[in-house]
Parts: C-alpha cells; structure tokens; sequence
C-alpha cells in the first residue's frame, strides 16, 4: 500500500479541503501517515493569502527537493490557493512537483496523482480564471465546485467534531483580498446536499458542526420560488438527531439579517459564537478596502447582536498598515475594538496581493516597523478587553464539549516534522498560544499536580468558543460536561469539573 502524508498551512478552509484531499486518497487506497517519514507522496496545502505564507512554502519546497531525489518514484503535489494562484507557475519555481492542484478541484486529486504516476508528467488542474473567461459563468462556477466530498471519520482530528463548507467562493471583492480569484464565484450548496452530510457525520458519531463559508451568512439557495437562507438552515440542521452544537464562520457584516440573529438566539443548537470580521474602524479605509459598510453600521450591528444575544462572543479580523492608513485612521480601529468588546481579534499586517484592486490603484506606503507596532499596540488593547471579558466568567459553571489531552500533552510527531520552519497554525491555535502570558504555565502546572490519579490535563469548549483547561479522565472526550470555572486568563479559563 503507497503511503501519503499531508501538510496544511492556512486557515479553517484549507483544514477542512485537506480532510476532504485525505478522504480522496483513502478511498482510492492509500493509506495517511502523520509525518513525511515512509512517505511515497507529500502533499502540501497551501496558503495565499499573505505574501509571507507563500514565501514559506516555496523555501519549504526546496527542502523537500532533497527528499524526492533519495527516494525515487515519490511524488510531490502543491494545492490550495496557492496552487490556483500560481499555476504552472508553481512548476517553473520548483520543477520537481508532480501535481498542481486548485480547491476547486480536490476531486481529481486521486486521478491526477495516478496519472503522474503511470506517465510520469506533470498534472494540473486548477480553476477557471474567471476574469479571462466572461462568457460562460457557469463553465467557470464548475471548475470550482466539489460536489460530493467524501467524510471518513479518521481524516478528522476528533470523531464528535466537523466542518461543512455550506458555499463556496466570494463576490465581495475586497481591494486587498485574493480569495474571489482563487476560490471562484460565490455558490450556496443545496440545502438537500448539506442535510445529507451533516446526517453521515451525526452517523459517525459527530456532535458539533461549524459550517464554512467565505461569507458563510450570505448563504442563499434559490429552488423554484423558494430560497434558503442560512437562518433557515439552522433551523434545519437543529432537527438533525445527534447534532448538539452549530456555529458557521466567517459572516460578513452587512449580511447579519434579524432573522438569523433570532435563530442563534432561540434554536438550541445554534452557538452564540459570531466571528465577523471588521477589518478597520475609520470609513476612509474601509472605502478604499471596499467593504460595504460605514463603521456606525459596523457599530449598530455590534448593537444589535448583544441586544437579540445577550451571550454573544463576537471575534473580528482587522488589517493594520493599509494602503495611506494614517496614525488618526489605525487609531479609529482601536476606538472599534473598545467599543465592540469582541472576545478576540485577528490582527494581520497588510501584504500586496499582485492582480487585486489594491496592488493596481494604491501604493503599499506603511512602512513595515510602522505596521508592526500598530499590530503591537492593536493586539495590546484587545488582549485587555479579552482577559476582562474572560473575567466575568470566574465562579461561573459552563457546560463543555470535551475535546481531549491539552496541546501540551499532546504533541504530535506531525508538528515536531513540520516542512516549515515555522508553520503557519490554524488562526485560533496561534492566538492561543502567541499570546499566553508566563503566569499561565504556573497556573496550569498547579492544576495538573492537584489531579487525581487516572486523569489528565484536558481541553473543551463553552458554546461560545472559548477554551477551558480542567483535570479529568481521557475518556471524557466528545462528552458534554459541567465545570465550574476558578481561574481565567486572556485566552483560557481553567475550571473544575463539577461532578455529579
Ligand atoms: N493582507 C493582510 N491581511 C489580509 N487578509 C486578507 N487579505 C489580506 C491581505 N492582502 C486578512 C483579512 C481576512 C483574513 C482571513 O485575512 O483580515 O479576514
Ligand atoms: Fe476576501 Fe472580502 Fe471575500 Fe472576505 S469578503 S474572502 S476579505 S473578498
């Protein structure tokens, strides 16, 4: 049995596309290693976003040049976004991979590994550009469509926990984005088609979904004269058996309807968890980024959500060091992260996308030291606002979804082999650890010498997305359970188990 091994950088998409990549090979029959060790073929899916992420795995691509001539008959293939962007690019820059591979084309990555294999020549598929090509919408909708992915349980981090990617692509067309071109047009999936996945998961023994989107509450799904909504979809979804929790990311501001509010609020499985990136705080900025809202609309919806979900825990993404972004202007976005109180903040530095609308009309003019400590100070404030946030929550009891053993007794082979020197980890993971304070550590060693025998170190989840670190027995994990919280920090809250 030829045997793979998969690299992901990126952010909760491409976690989800490489589940789905695995699924593919699995079914075509060959078997998933968790390092490059005894590998016959890597596959590395990338990240285009920042230029920084692609840079990484280019150089993380020379590395594995030496790898592939010690081993003859191994293959190499790049997907992702990075793979749909470059193109045979990608083949010019490093002329030892095998296969290039778009998002929307995960479907074929079996075939296509195949027939590199057989014939030896190099396989690319990838997406319509849908710039060049104005003729035929749908042509180009296709070549991005996955229509029926594949779910094994064992592709998944754990059993009790998945993603469904509920549409695909993005007609937002921020200035600075990459994603409308690399991803493909905007498409909802039929609501018919979600159901059935979501069933297959519950089947296997899954108990919480988050449902993705680029724009996940643009959702719409037009059938005869009826059209789904995402709020109609919840109420779906909350009538699948087995299914205890949903929350969909990312939502874009403007299409945060009253109706789907409402739904987050009254449907039992819907989580008050709303990650709904803001990206700047000043209306001049956010003209020239082409959002489609003024930040007093940013700010009434901020009302609007704690006034319909009291409980709401709402995350942002923000970019520092946009194009002509003046000291008055990042010091707007502070003003935002003071007054929306969000639980946390993606900070990213803005990096030149070649070919979107920003590269082509502005001039990237902040100078990176500048960037840097805006992202300093920004991150600085929001840490602030998470640790009170995360106050409010001492003595409280919280029910959990036990996810297993903390990060640090759980350290797999596969992060110790990364390609990259630095990997680039999923958003939550990074802030989580990016940003712990030394005090934590103490803390969290105080917990694991006060444990009883037979337990160890684990992690959950409140509904609202936050991490709670308790003692407790390993077979716990997937389970919902009550503890009771007794010591917080900006981005855990350490609890005790409150037994029965
Ligand atoms: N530069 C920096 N950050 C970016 N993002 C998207 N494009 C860029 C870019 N060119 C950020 C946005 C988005 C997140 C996923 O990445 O904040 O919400
Ligand atoms: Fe990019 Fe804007 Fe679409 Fe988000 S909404 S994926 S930032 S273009």
């Amino acid at each position: 049995m030829k045997r793979f091994y998969i690299e992901t950088v990126g952010c909760q998409m491409n976690v989800l596309d490489s589940e789905l990549a695995a699924a593919e090979l699995i079914s075509a029959g060959w078997e998933r290693l968790d390092s490059r060790k005894g590998a016959d073929l890597v596959v590395f899916n990338t990240c285009s976003v920042r230029e920084h992420a692609e840079e990484k795995i280019y150089s993380a691509l020379g590395r594995l040049k030496t790898w592939k001539l010690e081993k003859p008959g191994s293959l190499i293939v790049v997907m992702g976004c990075m793979a749909q962007k470059d193109k045979d690019v990608v083949f010019q820059r490093a002329p030892f991979v095998d296969v290039v591979v778009g998002p929307g084309r995960i479907g074929d990555l079996a075939t296509l590994v195949a027939a590199a294999a057989s014939t030896g020549k190099q396989q690319l598929a990838v997406g319509i550009d849908r710039f060049q090509h104005k003729t035929d919408r749908s042509e180009v909708k296709e070549s991005f469509r996955l229509y029926d992915p594949i779910r094994l349980p064992q592709t998944r981090p754990h059993v009790f926990q998945a993603m469904v990617r509920i549409m695909f692509g993005c007609d937002k067309f921020c200035s600075y984005c990459v994603v409308p071109s690399v991803r493909g047009p905007e498409q909802s999936r039929s609501p018919k088609e979600i159901l059935d996945e979501i069933k297959t998961l519950a089947d296997q023994g899954c108990v919480e979904v988050t449902l993705l989107g680029q724009t996940v509450n643009s959702y719409r799904y037009r059938e005869g004269d009826k059209t789904t909504r995402l709020s109609d979809l919840l109420a779906m979804i909350d009538g699948v058996s087995g299914i205890r929790r949903v929350r969909f990311v990312s939502s874009y501001p403007t299409d945060m309807t009253d109706e789907l509010l409402q739904a987050v609020r009254d449907l039992p499985s819907a989580t008050p968890y709303l990650h709904v990136p803001a990206q700047h705080g000043a209306n001049s900025v956010l003209k020239r980024m082409r959002r489609r809202y003024t930040v007093e609309e940013y700010r009434d919806l901020v009302d609007r959500i704690y006034s319909t979900v009291p409980d709401a825990a709402i995350t942002s993404d923000f970019i520092v060091g946009f194009s002509g972004e003046t000291e008055e202007e990042f010091q707007q976005t502070i003003d935002l992260v003071r007054y929306a109180r969000f639980k946390n903040s993606f900070i990213f530095k803005y990096s030149v996308r070649p070919g979107n609308e920003a590269s082509r009309i502005y001039e990237d003019d902040v100078p990176e030291a500048v960037k840097k400590r805006r992202n300093n100070e920004l991150l600085a404030v929001q840490n602030e606002i998470s640790a009170e946030l995360n106050r409010s929550f001492l003595g409280r009891e919280v029910e959990i979804l036990v996810e297993g053993p903390s990060k640090r007794e759980a350290k797999s082979v596969a992060q110790e082999e990364s390609l990259y020197a630095e990997n680039e980890q999923p958003i939550e993971t990074s802030v989580e650890t990016s940003s712990a304070p030394s005090n934590l550590t103490s803390l969290s060693d105080l917990i694991a010498t006060a444990a009883p025998s037979g337990t160890v170190q684990l992690t959950g989840r409140t509904p609202c997305d936050r991490i709670v670190v308790f003692n407790g027995l390993p077979e716990l994990a997937g389970t919902f359970q009550r503890v009771k919280i007794v010591e917080t920090a900006p981005f855990t809250l350490f609890g005790k188990i409150i037994t029965k």
